[in-house]
């Protein structure tokens, strides 16, 4: 099509020069010449920085449920800092909003908040470990919890480094994580009822969390096989380990009370960011009562910007609509009409696609049946999905480069945008062949 990325280019030139590799998230990094450089958004239409227009189902890597720059939560953010942006001190709409979220989240009784989902994360493994007095911490191959030091295992590796299923072996995503952490955290295959038995059987006693994703909405939107989280929680209330769920990312986007609601889960932590304020910083651990009150007595947990007056103002309104309109219902209808386009687009090109995930957060994987951890997504065609994916981006659609990352759906998204992503990926495997 040809359309032009100068300005983009000339950009990543000039914050090359005092950004390593010249974003501010290494994710955001898609290579040279291709790596977008942003504008402006607005509903579900993100501009670059040569004023190309982009149906965005990447959405700021989820947090937008609404839509970009949504009326109502702007408003409602401009009057709130014209009284002032940051008190750190107490004030009623933040207690309004910890109501919402316990009345929202079923097995959710009390709340704190933070800026972004990686201090969310780091607050629940102290907690856990306070609670429980125990150091292990048990996570799954593929989840992603943010990039603080002690989750920062298995997570994008390629698995023929993750050792046998029945022996894995934590990898380290980064340089400069301290050895120790090594000896602190066991790593699994996601959806291994027994491997996880037998791990128990070695370390439970000594295990303060096990923490999962409920959906491995970082590696392609593989889903939970039927009772493996309830399986989860079995175990852990036999070994007295406490269960933390990172709804992260399913949190007030596949419903109401996330994932907990979804799957009837009861954990006994929850981790929550993204949906939670439409794209304003705000975050939050709860969890039950009696867990949550070893904060401030003898457990820390703060930080300056924790109550930040955009990101509560804007939960404040995100979920007071997430409540009394059928946002997620609507989501939910268009993103399966999406889901099934893309089905049919890819069946009627001779496309072997396996779809996984909940229609507001979804993902296809190209030459594998059946996936239910990372190893077997890793055997997936990761090549062609990309093409495809350059090819959408080419066309004005944009979901992310990375085939792991779901496709993001929004409110704002209309019947017309799905009719035209539909026509764009047609096209798309029309011209890309596999
Ligand atoms: C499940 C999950 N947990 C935690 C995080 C970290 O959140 P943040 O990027 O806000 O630090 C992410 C980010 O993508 C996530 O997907």
């Amino acid at each position: 099509m040809g359309i032009s990325h100068a300005k983009s280019i000339a950009l990543q030139r000039r914050a090359q020069q005092l950004l390593p590799l010249g974003v501010n998230s290494n994710f955001r990094y898609w290579g040279e010449g291709i790596t977008p450089y942003v504008q402006k958004a607005k509903g579900g239409y993100l501009w670059d920085a040569d004023g190309n227009r982009y149906i965005d189902y990447r959405l700021a890597f989820g947090p937008i449920i609404l839509g970009h720059a949504d009326p109502d939560v702007n408003a409602r953010v401009h009057a709130e800092i014209d009284q002032g942006s940051l008190f750190a001190m107490t004030s009623e709409l933040e207690v309004a909003v910890a109501e919402k979220i316990v009345a929202m989240c079923p097995a959710m009784e009390m709340v704190r908040f933070a800026t972004s989902g990686t201090e969310a994360t780091m607050h629940a493994l102290r907690i856990a470990r306070a609670y429980t007095g125990r150091e292990k911490i048990i996570k799954f191959e593929g989840n992603y919890h943010g990039f603080q030091d002690y989750l920062l295992f298995s997570t994008y590796a390629p698995s023929e480094v993750y050792g046998s299923r029945s022996s894995p072996v934590p990898i380290p995503s980064s340089s400069g994580l301290p050895a120790c952490l090594h000896a602190l955290v066991v790593t699994l295959p996601f959806n291994d009822f027994e491997a996880l038995e037998r791990t128990l059987r070695r370390v439970g006693h000594e295990t303060a969390a096990i923490i999962t994703e409920p959906v491995q909405d970082n590696c392609g939107a593989i889903e939970p096989l039927p009772g493996f989280l309830e399986f989860i929680r079995q175990k852990c209330d036999e070994y007295g380990i406490l269960f933390i769920l990172d709804e992260v990312k399913t949190g007030f986007r596949i419903a109401r009370g996330g994932a907990q609601e979804v799957y009837n889960l009861k954990p006994d932590l929850a981790t929550y960011a993204k949906s939670l304020a439409n794209g304003y910083p705000l975050a939050a651990v709860a969890g039950k009562r009696d867990i949550m009150n070893v904060v401030g007595r003898g457990v820390a947990q703060g930080g300056t910007f924790n109550n930040n007056k955009p990101g509560v103002a804007a939960a404040f309104v995100t979920l007071e609509k997430l409540q009394s309109e059928p946002i997620l219902e609507t989501i939910a209808r268009r993103g399966r009409r999406l889901m099934e386009g893309l089905h049919g687009i890819f069946e009627a090109a001779g496309l072997q696609a396996s779809f996984r995930g909940h229609p507001a957060m979804f993902s296809y994987a190209f030459g594998v049946e059946q996936v239910t951890c990372q190893r077997e997504w890793d055997a997936s065609d990761r090549d062609y999905y990309l093409r495809l994916v350059d090819a959408a981006i080419e066309r004005g659609v944009m979901p992310d480069h990375d085939p792991r990352e779901p496709w993001y759906l929004c409110y704002a998204h209309s019947e017309s945008d799905i009719d035209e992503t539909l026509n764009v990926m047609a096209d798309g495997v029309r011209v890309v062949r596999r």
